[in-house]
Formats: structure tokens, sequence, C-alpha cells
């Protein structure tokens, strides 16, 4: 079971200007040293903490846990605890599909309401589940599931309108996209307020300026597809064609729509790019989303700011460190290797294992004392992840790295560090718990 740490809850309540979303990286929650494992994603703001709620894949597709982590810039997040845990039987029982958990508060009931996809692992029962907390962050008392107004429900989200009123937005495979109006204690659905005959999936609403955007993606299961969005003014109105919001043919950047959330001044869409055949290792595709008119595009920047308030900015340009370069001391057994994706086609390899390798990185440039986000390049061919110890001007931290497909580009880590002003920050990789490293490309760091 994981520790529940509360750490990152003393961060600064604005996003520092260096720290950055890396969408498709590998993000290592606090209290964990897992990938987060937080997928087909709800997020919901309390008190200037950001609560991030998804499905744990840690153990493969089936039921494990409906996770939450806290944030309060987006970018360092930290394992809150399970809201809702594995039982022996029951809908909560092994084998069993619970998917794209979304949470709402009722503000007259005081309640915190998560609606889910409830179903067996052949997907056959289609059904909704509801649960309920006064925390948001806290266990959920889990009320049941049932097929909302006697219809087949799969991927499901929620939307909750300016005047509180909430309505289930809810895959009918046989009909198409419902968006069913919620009673008033947000514990059940009244009517079906508009149902799009077409069949989209992975549904998500988000209004602004009067106008309400859909969201969804077309029905090809774990692959990505170029997902779409249509808008009104009235959720029972007509409603606009459905048109592409990312560049056409990039499958919506390799991602699958989970929640479009507004934060300080920018607009996020929240997407998952599953990795079917290993979802723990499936990466989170967050990006700004230019809302204007009844117009929406996807931006696609490899790593943004997203300040508290003001507009997103992209990553901007990098220095960067190779790991194989001759300035860096090895030691214990780490070595140069070949790496034909590699910048420069080498990588360190042997970093960690039983001899605890060492690679020893001396010349970290930075534009300024902050908290940085670095991406660390990598491979680790296994299927399973691969840890370090990284020690960033002598502060340890476990990083931790997906599988990544060797010989190709390498994948991304994030690793969020202090760094001194000037060139001597030093970027130490050894073993966590004896077990081997990836092999570590090179460093990205920001110039600010
Ligand atoms: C696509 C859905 O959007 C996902 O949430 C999941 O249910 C997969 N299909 C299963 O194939």
């Amino acid at each position: 079971m994981w520790a529940v740490p509360l750490a990152s809850l003393a961060l600064a309540s604005t996003a520092a200007a260096s720290l950055q979303i890396v969408p498709g990286a590998t993000w290592t929650a606090g209290g964990t040293n897992q990938h987060i494992q937080a997928h087909g994603a709800g997020l919901i703001e309390v008190d200037s903490t950001y609560y991030w709620v998804g499905e744990n894949h840690f153990n493969g597709s089936a039921f494990q846990s409906i996770n939450c982590y806290s944030s309060t810039d987006l970018v360092e997040w930290t394992f809150v605890g399970e809201l809702l845990s594995l039982e022996s039987s029951g809908d909560l029982g092994p084998d069993r599909v619970v998917e794209r958990p979304k949470i709402i508060y009722n503000d007259d009931t005081s309640t915190y309401v998560m609606w889910m996809h409830i179903d067996d692992s052949s997907y056959a029962e289609a059904k909704t589940g509801v649960a309920t907390s006064s925390s948001v962050c806290g266990e959920y008392d889990y009320l049941g599931s049932f097929q909302p107004l006697g219809q087949q429900s799969r991927d499901i989200g929620l939307f909750k309108d300016d005047n509180g009123t909430a309505y289930l937005l809810s895959e009918d495979r046989p009909n198409g996209l419902r968006i069913d109006r919620l009673t008033d204690d947000y514990l059940n659905v009244t009517y079906t307020t508009h149902l799009f005959p077409e069949h989209y999936e992975a549904p998500a609403i988000y209004k602004q300026d009067g106008v309400y955007f859909m969201f969804g993606s077309q029905l090809t299961g774990w692959s990505a597809n170029d997902n779409k969005y249509t808008t009104s003014t009235n959720l029972n109105g007509t409603w606009s064609s459905w048109a592409d919001f990312a560049v056409s043919g990039t499958d919506t950047y390799d991602s699958q729509t989970s929640y479009v959330i507004k934060i300080g001044d920018t607009v996020m869409y929240m997407g998952d790019r599953w990795i079917s055949t290993n979802l723990m290792a499936s990466t989170y595709i967050w990006l700004p989303l230019t809302i204007e008119g009844t117009n929406a595009s996807l931006n696609d920047p490899t790593s943004w700011i997203l300040p508290a308030s003001g507009p997103w900015t992209a990553g901007g340009t990098e220095t960067t460190n190779e790991a194989e370069s001759s300035s860096n001391t090895l030691s214990n057994g780490a070595t140069v290797i070949s790496c034909s994706g590699c910048s420069g086609s080498e990588s360190v390899g042997w970093i960690g294992g039983p001899d605890n390798g060492t690679l020893e990185i001396r010349n970290v440039t930075s534009d300024a004392s902050t908290t940085t986000t670095i991406q660390i390049r990598f491979e680790n061919g296994d299927s399973t992840q691969r840890y370090a110890s990284v020690a960033v001007n002598g502060v340890s931290q476990v990083v931790a790295f997906l599988p990544s497909d060797n010989g190709n580009t390498p994948a991304t880590s994030v690793l969020n560090a202090q760094l001194e002003s000037g060139d001597g920050n030093v970027v130490v990789f050894s073993a966590y718990e004896e077990g081997y490293g990836p092999d570590i490309d090179r460093l990205l760091v920001p110039e600010e």
C-alpha cells in the first residue's frame, strides 16, 4: 500500500514559471515513486488545491482502485489515497471494469459525488456507478450501479453548469451520446436533455461565454483517433456539426479526451495516450486549448508553462547535457553505450544495479535559482518501470522511467528540482534499491 504524504500541499499556490507540463512523459508522483496512476481522469479544484482522480492500472486493465493525487501547481503531484478500493466481490471486485471517474460537488447537500462507468470484463453490463464523500480526496461510499434511464452507458463524463444543474454525459451504444440531467442531489438521472445520434465516447463538456463545447472521441477502443467537438448555446438546442479540434490526422496528438477544465486563464485539455498492451504505461496528454467564440483548437507544445494567471507559454529553449559527455563522471560500472535513437548515438547504461553504477553530471546550467522541470531523455527496454535515485545539488528523489521503445527516439521522464543560478548544478543518478536504472541519453534544462 502506498504512503499518504501531504508534502506537496506546502507548495506555493501559484505555478512557478519554471515548472512545466511535459505531455507524454513519465510523471513520478510524490509519495509513491511511481508513474501517476490516474487514467481516464477528472480534475477538481477545492480551496486552491487541484485533485486529480482516475483509474489505477498499475496491474493491468481490471479495477484496482480509483486514485486521488493533489497539487497546487499541476506539475508536482502527490498521491493522497484511494477513493474506491478493490473489494472481494461486487462492482468493485476482481476482474471488474471501473472507468472514467468524475467528481462534482453538490452545494445543497455538501457532498462530493462521483460517477463512473461500471462493467464486467467484456463490457457487457454497460452501467454507471455512483459514490459519495464529504471529503473530495477521502474515501467514498459506493452506492451501487444501474443503467441510467434503462439505457446502456459506457464512457461517461459529468458537467456542472453555472446554476448548479448537473448532467451525466453517457455513451449509449445503440442510440448515441446522451446528455442526461441529474437529479438535484446528483445521485440519479431524471431525463435525457439531448441525444446525439452520432457515436462518440470519452465525452467532456466545457462552457465559455455561454457556449457549450462537447468534446468526444470516435469509437476505436484504446487506439487514438481524431477527436471531435460540437457547440451549442443550449444543451437541449441545436448543436453544430462535429469537427476536429486538433490537426486532422494526428489522432488528437495520439490521445483520447478525458476532461477539459479552465485553470487561471488557460483552458486545458486532458487526454490519455493509452498503451493498450500495458495500460500502466499510458501517459497523460495535457495541452492548452484555444477557445474563441465557437472555435476550439488544440495547441501541441512539447512542454509548456501553465501560470496561475495570464497566458500559457511554450517551454522554450533548453540547454542540453549529454550523459556521455567526457565532462561527466561515471563510476561503479556505469558506462557509455551505443544508442541508435539517442542524440550523439550514445547514452550511459549500467546505472544502478547491485554495484550502484553512478552517473554524475556536474555542469548543469540554470538561468535562475528556482524549482525547474528538467526533462530526462532515457531508454528502458523492460516492460515494467525502472527507477533511479536522482540527487540534484545533494537533494535526492526517486524518479520512475516507463518502458520505452529502445532504438527509437528516447522517452522522457520529468524531474522537478531546485536549481541554482549558474553552471554549477550537479545531478547524480544512482541505484534505487539495487535495481538498474534506465539508460540516460541527456538532460534538457529550460532556459528562462
Ligand atoms: C475506449 C474508452 O474510451 C476507454 O475508456 C475504454 O473503455 C476503452 N475503450 C476500452 O477498450
